[in-house]
């Protein structure tokens, strides 16, 4: 197990490139923090390591995708601490903004907004760059809460608005590439956490097809990202499987892109 915990303090850093249809042209370049299932309190050294790897990192804007803490009815002592430092630590200077995990409670949402992650509840905000104006969404746990309203969050957006939607898993992906979303950032599967050699993964814990189960996805024009997650549940280690931290940066679709894939681990 010790080998385990090293692999879950071994956090990498990821930076993916993604041209999603209709992203204002504005936007090209403009890049996003994500940050899913740190299940801080886990153990006491994973949020300093969490810390360690964000002081580097620099982005428009940073996504807390849920699954902030351990689970909903208990959490290591250091959990707030921790929350408390990440937030300090990140360098985003259009906002922090989160959704809330299946681990989380209403509380977390508070706390976090208090520390300054404006926690969008099916809710949106706007994004201003240039004169040109994105939508950023998010919704409620889509998978064990189901208290998503995905109808709710992207209500009041002006006709043809480019949309990200931060939800913490991809269950209601197909929904919202119907509904026109352009980006869809999200978490929950850990990209299986515990995996076999070559990353192929036991268990992802999810209704959706293990095509979104991590990394980048498309669907039906969509994009999406599913992180593998920061952290652990259930026990502290990672195997094959290591955690990540990803900066996306959204390409405008006729500027250049980076042709490589990304898929996990
Ligand atoms: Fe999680």
């Amino acid at each position: 197990m010790r080998a385990g915990v090293r692999n879950l303090l071994n956090i990498r850093t990821r930076r993916v490139s993604l041209a999603p249809p209709g992203l204002p042209r504005a936007f090209d370049g403009f890049s996003i923090l994500l940050l899913s299932d740190m299940h801080l309190g886990s153990i006491p050294e994973l949020g300093p390591a969490v810390v360690r790897v964000i002081e580097g990192l620099r982005a428009d804007v940073c996504v807390f995708a849920g699954d902030f803490r351990l689970y909903a009815h208990q959490s290591g002592p250091t959990f707030e601490t921790d929350l408390r430092r990440i937030v300090d630590a990140v360098r985003a200077p259009a906002g922090l903004y989160g959704v809330l995990g299946n681990h989380d409670t209403i509380d977390d949402a508070r706390l976090a907004d208090c520390l300054g992650i404006r926690m969008l509840v099916n809710e949106a905000v706007s994004i201003r760059r240039d004169g040109a104006t994105i939508r950023l969404a998010g919704v409620d746990d889509p998978h064990t809460y189901r208290l998503d309203d995905l109808d709710r969050a992207l209500a009041g957006a002006p006709k043809g608005a480019f949309t990200v939607l931060a939800a913490h898993t991809s269950e209601i992906a197909a929904d919202a590439a119907h509904k026109g979303v352009g980006l869809y950032l999200c978490g929950h599967t850990h990209g299986g956490q515990i995996c076999l050699p070559g990353g192929v993964p036991l268990l992802v814990s999810t209704r959706s097809p293990r095509a979104y189960a991590c990394g980048e996805w498309d669907l039906r024009g969509m994009k999406g990202y599913t992180s593998a997650g920061v952290g652990a549940s259930i026990v502290p280690a990672r195997f094959n499987c290591p955690g990540e931290v990803v900066t996306i940066e959204m390409r405008a679709k006729s500027s250049r892109t980076r042709p490589a894939r990304t898929s996990c681990p």
